[in-house]
């Protein structure tokens, strides 16, 4: 798990305890020998922490969390890195995380290389740094530093934690020789003091309250990060050891809380979506070009996911007008990225120049993908894909986008249909993170191999899904939907609703969100259903789309907006169009609309398990945290019901 070797009079400590070098307990046994090793060796005066494989060390061991901790604790190990009687220097690349931070501060200096990352995730694990990270970060980069990196879990590149001071050097090259050569250089200067005894300025008492108001707006219900905001002020104005040991009890406390439980699950829910046990070794295709049909809304936004992976694509769309209209919503999304600071002018301009763009399919006959987006009409697409069987290369991967339309029906007629399958992104797709994955019973494991992959190429969560109206997440939101229209028509204020979806952790309640998205998608999915001679019952939505009241969009839907704002205020019209639905059914606590709608999305979860469209439980929590802001910290529908039935 560590191997020592000698470099002159710096030793060498490499750890190799794939996949991430977690800290589980017999790696930090071995950590603590090591420092007793080498510090009865004469030889050495100082001494290098590298690690193997594709990080240094990731964090604690997060299996370990569900039990109870065994000796040495990080904190001590930490401990006793800071005061081994030789300086350790961390060499890092990869990701110095959580614990693996913490044993890197632990060390007397940090040389990282310039693609690494540094630090402290763990409120996105629902706990707080436990050993030390709360209190030796302000000693070492500030208090205001260390409350942001703490607080939101976010890591920062080695150049940045350079200008922080989380870091001592950035090197470039070879990573081991570069820290030895830091050492050598090191020990012939006075050495720093650890950082443990090291001053800290504490701010005043309005500065910690603005920082709580700013994260409990930001927190909605997740508790960890106002819990380690309590532990970095403890240590901004308390001793070291106090602060230590306050830090510890929060640790061990969330660690076992329910929270703590939620958010492990969906880390390693995503973990295993990336490449599921099914695939087995089916291998991907190299995808190296993609296109897309339809430059609306989603083909827009799939284009611009496309390319921030690094695709060249073609945008096809019917003429050359809407080519022009296509390429501007493609435009206007990188232009939004460099307003918001995400792009640069020259990289906004590079991922358009790496477009290519027409309405002759003549465009694709070389191409490895090509994902469908066009209108939601099911001759519309078949004319697509008719032409994209004639001019694709016979083993060119063909996805549709389709919401509600069943695939196998778009492709019928298709050569090779093996090659064909369900891509169905969410809006924005160049933002939201899931992917559902939709293979049809000639699809072939390659084709649903490359479906799984290309998520990763774009950083998506993939969820495979069967066939059905609206697969896994739409077909759980009309179920949520329908049951949220079940508690109006009883009497509860459509206000009252949202508020009690907010109060559990929702950015937005169900009517809110409809108001924002529009309620005319819906609609008109239903009249086509109805169309069809299916039974699809009116809905208090119909009824407000057929008196225009679409949503924001048309200054008003469950309920009114001023011109130019987006603050939903009750609305009397829309009172006056329900009210001989609603009934005056008794009071509802915000927490038993939440139990009631969360319980119906489980419900249906359940079924879709039955029916097969789901593989299991945590890819419904993956659909909904990722697609449709479930919070995370509740661990998805199917968690939080199981959690609500462990609690009664
Ligand atoms: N503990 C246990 N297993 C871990 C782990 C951890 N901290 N981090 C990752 N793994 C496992 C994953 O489950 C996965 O296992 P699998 O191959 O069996 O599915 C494997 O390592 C590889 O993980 P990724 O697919 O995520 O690998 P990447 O190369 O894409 O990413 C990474 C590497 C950036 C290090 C990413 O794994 C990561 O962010 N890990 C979590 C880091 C973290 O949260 N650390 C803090 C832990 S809490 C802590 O340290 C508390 C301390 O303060 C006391
Ligand atoms: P949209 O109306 O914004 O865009 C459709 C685009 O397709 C238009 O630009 C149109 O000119 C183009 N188009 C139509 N026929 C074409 C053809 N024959 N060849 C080339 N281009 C053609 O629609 P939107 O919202 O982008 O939806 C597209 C598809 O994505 C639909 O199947 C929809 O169900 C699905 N979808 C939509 C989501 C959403 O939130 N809007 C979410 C997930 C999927």
């Amino acid at each position: 798990m560590i191997s020592i070797d000698r470099d002159g009079e710096v030793a060498v400590v490499t750890v190799d305890n794939p996949p991430v070098n977690a800290l589980g307990q017999p790696l930090r046994q071995a950590l603590w020998d090591a420092v007793g090793t080498l510090d009865a060796d004469p030889a050495i005066r100082a001494v290098v922490l590298i690690c193997a494989g594709r990080t240094f060390i990731a964090g604690a061991d997060v299996t370990e969390f569900g039990k109870p901790p065994v000796p040495p604790h990080l904190p001590d190990l930490v401990d006793r890195l800071e005061q081994a009687s030789k300086p350790w220097v961390a060499a890092i690349h990869g990701s110095a995380l959580g614990g693996g931070f913490e044993v890197a501060m632990g060390c007397r200096f940090r040389v990282a290389l310039d693609t690494a990352a540094v630090g402290l995730p763990e409120v996105s694990l629902g706990i707080v740094p436990g050993a030390s990270g709360t209190v030796r970060t302000p000693r070492l980069a500030g208090v205001e530093a260390a409350v942001d990196l703490v607080t939101t879990g976010r890591s920062v590149k080695a150049a940045r934690a350079l200008t922080m001071g989380l870091v001592d050097a950035v090197v470039s090259k070879d990573l081991r020789a570069e820290a030895v050569a830091f050492a050598r250089i090191a020990l012939t200067q006075a050495l720093p003091q650890p950082i443990s005894a090291r001053p800290v300025t504490a701010p005043d008492a309005a500065w910690w309250d603005e920082q709580r108001t700013a994260i409990a707006k930001r927190a909605k219900g997740e508790v960890a990060p106002l819990r380690a905001l309590d532990c970095l002020r403890i240590a901004a104005e308390k001793p070291f050891a106090e602060a230590m040991a306050f830090e510890r009890a929060t640790f061990l406390e969330l660690r076992v809380s329910e929270q703590a439980a939620a958010l492990r699950h969906i880390f390693f829910a995503e973990r295993g979506a990336a490449r599921p046990a099914h695939l087995g070794d089916a291998k991907p295709k190299d995808i190296r070009s993609a296109a897309v049909i339809g430059g609306g809304t989603m083909g827009a936004g799939i284009a611009a996911a496309l390319r921030d992976a690094g695709l060249p694509v073609t945008l096809i769309e019917r003429d050359e007008e809407a080519v022009r209209r296509g390429l501007a919503n493609l435009r206007s999304i990188f232009d939004g990225a460099v307003k918001r600071g995400k792009l640069t002018e020259v990289q906004a301009q590079a991922r358009m120049d790496g477009v290519t763009s027409g309405s002759d399919y003549a465009l694709l006959s070389d191409t490895d993908l090509v994902i469908e987006a066009v209108f939601e009409d099911l001759a519309v697409k078949r004319a697509v894909f008719a032409q994209l069987g004639q001019t694709c290369r016979a083993d060119a991967i063909l996805a549709t986008n389709t919401s509600y339309l069943d695939p196998r029906r778009i492709a019928e007629g298709l050569p090779h249909p093996d090659r064909f399958i369900g891509l169905h992104f969410f809006s924005p797709a160049n933002v939201m993170k899931l992917l559902e994955i939709v293979p049809m019973p000639d699809t072939s494991s390659e084709t649903l191999a490359t479906g799984f992959a290309l998520a990763r190429q774009l950083g998506k969560i993939p969820v495979q899904a069967g066939i059905c109206d609206g697969f896994i997440g739409n077909r759980i939101l009309k179920r949520y939907r329908s049951e949220a229209e079940a508690l109006v028509r009883h009497g509860t204020p459509i206000a009252t609703i949202d508020a009690a979806m907010r109060g559990h952790g929702f950015a937005m309640g169900p009517f809110e969100a409809q108001d924002l998205g529009g309620l005319d998608i819906a609609y008109l999915q239903r009249e086509g259903a109805r169309a069809a001679g299916q039974d699809v019952p009116e809905t208090l939505g119909d009824i407000l789309v057929r008196a225009g009241r679409k949503g924001q969009k048309t200054g008003g839907g469950w309920y009114d907006y001023a011109p130019g704002d987006r603050t939903p205020k009750p609305s009397e019209a829309a009172a006056g169009l329900l009210a001989d639905r609603i009934g005056t059914g008794p009071g509802l606590t915000a927490e038993d609309i939440a139990t009631r709608l969360t319980a119906a999305m489980a419900a249906e979860g359940k079924a879709i398990l039955a029916e097969g469209i789901a593989l299991k439980p945590s890819d419904i929590d993956l659909v909904e945290v990722h697609g449709y802001g479930y919070p995370r910290w509740r661990g998805g529908p199917m968690f939080d019901a199981d959690a609500s039935q462990r609690s009664v």
